[in-house]
């Protein structure tokens, strides 16, 4: 357990020019919004709730919950009883107030001459529209539909059409393999699935419909039939077929290459063709508030992904409230949130959070490194944005390409600097405060989870001191604690522990998606009486929070979450493996990486060959981002005398770190030294 102390780092003031606009302007008045929102928190979130559209109100109480495990089943409802529809609080309240032709978003593509946008009144049109296509292929309250497409507005319009009707959601990102892809279809049996022709990711192009294809040909074989699927056609102008692949060429002449696209009649409709015959007036369905909004996989340590499921009502509230007071949104703001709308943050603060607040945002279809290194400033000096919001791994990414890249364009709207995903390395932070902000920008490093709905520490940009590398403090709502392993609140500060949450918020996940008991052992057995976050973490004197990574088998790669267990089901998979274990390993730009020992079967022999294909295995299995780094040979793995294999060992070894620490348990010493040995050269 660590022990140092980050009391004595620099602190950052909030700037006064930041501080005179917030909605909190100063610590005391954080601190007396947040006790009451812990203490009353119904009449917190009751007044909340009051800016938000209800159809009826809730028929019982406002917050009915069990956090404790020994008392019996975990549930958590907010307002249930009382009626309402998240895409009318985030699309037609703001075109009723007037507001129908403010943007609520500009589409910027990969290719720096493709753009677009969309008001509130235009997105109210679409959404209807599409909402009925849905109706008329069949779909209905209740069904989950898979969505699969790249950073289109057409994938915005899906969501709110889904959510308009009653559908819940299942958004895959589009990096996924078929397997994957197909693996959540199954879990979540969904009926439909909507996509996208092809989508260029820098100099890729990347065929989504034969992915979505293959997945459907994998459900097919486990008797799921997917009956319908929607295609938005992004890429192709005609039916003329060219095969595709990946290719260096940019996409200087669109349509400089054409997808080869599988059509079947009886499942395959094109977006616009559906489109063209229905009416842009539908009436949403009025939701429980504890009905299901979405569902979104994340990993689990078992291997197996977790159907996170977020109701309608505290949900909207959560994003909404965070969004608002995090980012200190005003109305003139322009937002844009680099996450892709495949992860919860692309959920939370590309789409309902922004909308739920009537704010204009940017989407963005490419990457941070097209057509240069340059191209996120680029895109703040072409919209002028004011809040910014993206990830630690991106930043670190950036700063190797220097400054120019980022003093060539005019910065000088920019006012929140936010950060998600990963612990903030104090260097990048700094970069990201002095070059990319040049002192006048509050840098907000939020905390939080797929299961947490929306930040569960962050700092306020008018309000809270700044420490590097710390996200400061709780959210209103969220009562944080330091557990350890015994499960006793760890009082002293730089102890590091659990991190866990004692009381609900709106936004907390209320079940996995078919499976209420791993719910409950996942996050309520460990320690009853809290929500565990898998986290550890700890606090210094001056009370701010630290957290230092999983305590559990998942390893954070550029942000997002893997598991090992997942990657070495993958290697296991491959004829010559016969047993794997992967550690995590740190990483200069994605924090962390995967180090994968793999086991051979008698008589296979390793080779770089195998190498290459094993990590085509986790490729096709997970998807590219989840590539490993490091394979290496190991013909024994540590292991206790029990047969558990000891990964800090395994995590000593990856790093070339001889003092591995006790190992008085271990079955055979001897495979250490040989494991040192057979290091690779690179790792
Ligand atoms: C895990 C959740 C929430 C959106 C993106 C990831 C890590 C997230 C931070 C941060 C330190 C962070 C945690 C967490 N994490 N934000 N600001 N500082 N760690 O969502 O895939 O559900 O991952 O990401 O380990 O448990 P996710």
């Amino acid at each position: 357990m660590a022990t140092e102390n980050n009391a004595d780092v620099q602190l950052f003031q909030p700037l006064e020019h930041l501080r005179q606009e917030s909605h909190v302007q100063s610590m005391e008045q954080y601190r007396e919004m947040y006790k009451r929102s812990i203490e009353e928190p119904e009449d917190f979130w009751k007044e909340i709730a009051q800016q938000f559209y209800w159809k009826s109100q809730p028929t019982g109480m406002f917050l009915d919950y069990n956090f404790d495990c020994r008392e019996g089943p975990i549930y958590i409802k907010w307002m249930e009883g009382a009626q309402t529809n998240i895409c009318y609080n985030a699309v037609d309240r703001h075109v009723k107030d007037g507001r129908g032709n403010k943007i609520a978003f500009y589409w910027e593509g990969n290719d720096p001459d493709d753009h677009g946008k969309i008001t509130f009144q235009e997105l109210q049109d679409k959404v209807c529209k599409f909402a009925n296509v849905l109706k008329k292929l069949g779909l209905k309250k209740g069904d989950r539909v898979a969505i699969y497409m790249p950073m289109i507005l057409e994938l915005s319009v899906s969501m709110l059409a889904c959510a308009r009707i009653g559908i819940i959601h299942s958004i895959v990102f589009a990096g996924f393999s078929s397997e994957s892809l197909a693996e959540r279809i199954l879990d979540a049996h969904c009926c439909a699935v909507l996509t996208t022709d092809g989508v260029w990711r820098g100099t890729k192009l990347m065929n989504l419909k034969q992915i979505v294809d293959d997945a459907l040909v994998i459900c097919g074989k486990s008797n799921h039939h997917v009956k319908k699927c929607v295609v938005v056609k992004h890429l192709t102008t005609t039916e003329e077929i060219e095969d595709c692949g990946d290719t260096e060429e940019p996409p200087a002449k669109r349509p400089s290459r054409k997808l080869k696209i599988h059509w079947n009649n009886e499942r395959d409709v094109w977006w616009h063709e559906e489109m063209a015959k229905v009416s842009s007036e539908c009436e949403p369905e009025w939701m429980d508030a504890e009905d299901p909004l979405f569902m979104l996989y994340t990993s689990g340590s078992t291997g197996k992904p977790k159907g996170v499921l977020h109701t309608v009502g505290g949900y909207m509230l959560y994003a909404a409230t965070t969004f608002k007071y995090d980012f200190d949104y005003q109305d003139n703001d322009i937002y844009w949130c680099t996450a892709d709308v495949g992860w919860i943050t692309g959920h939370t603060y590309v789409c309902y959070g922004p909308l739920a607040n009537g704010a204009t945002s940017v989407i963005f279809e490419g990457t941070p490194f097209y057509p240069d290194p340059g191209r996120f400033w680029a895109i703040v000096e072409k919209y002028k944005v004011t809040k910014f919001y993206t990830a630690p791994t991106a930043i670190r990414a950036l700063m190797k390409f220097g400054d120019e890249f980022v003093t060539k364009y005019d910065r000088s709207s920019l006012k929140v600097l936010a950060t998600v995903g990963e612990p903030i390395n104090p260097e990048a932070w700094l970069w990201y405060y002095n070059v990319i902000g040049e002192k006048r920008c509050a840098i907000v490093d939020t905390f939080w989870q797929t299961e947490t709905g929306g930040h569960t520490l962050t700092p306020l940009p008018g309000a809270t001191p700044l420490k590097p590398g710390s996200a400061t403090f709780p959210f209103f709502g969220i009562v944080p604690a330091i557990l350890d392993e015994n499960g006793q609140e760890i009082t002293e500060s730089g102890k590091e522990g659990y991190l866990v949450f004692k009381q609900p918020w709106p936004g907390i996940m209320r079940t996995v998606y078919g499976n209420h008991e791993r719910f409950e052992t996942v996050y309520f057995k460990k320690f009853p009486g809290y929500y565990c976050t898998g986290d550890g973490a700890k606090f210094d004197d001056d009370g701010y929070f630290w957290v230092t990574g999983r305590i559990d088998d998942m390893v954070n790669v550029s942000g997002h979450l893997l598991s090992t267990a997942e990657i070495e089901s993958a290697l296991i998979e491959h004829a010559h493996v016969s047993e794997s274990a992967v550690v995590s390993h740190p990483h200069d730009i994605k924090g962390e990486c995967t180090y994968c020992f793999v086991t051979l079967k008698e008589g296979c022999e390793f080779s770089e060959k195998l190498v290459v294909e094993l990590k085509k295995k986790v490729r096709e299995k997970i998807g590219p981002f989840a590539s490993p780094d490091f394979v290496q040979n190991a013909p024994g793995l540590p292991k206790t005398r029990s047969g558990k294999i000891m990964r800090r060992i395994l995590r000593k070894i990856a790093v070339g770190d001889r003092n591995v620490g006790d190992i008085t348990t271990m079955a055979d010493e001897s495979v250490i030294e040989k494991l040192f040995q057979l290091r690779p050269d690179t790792a």
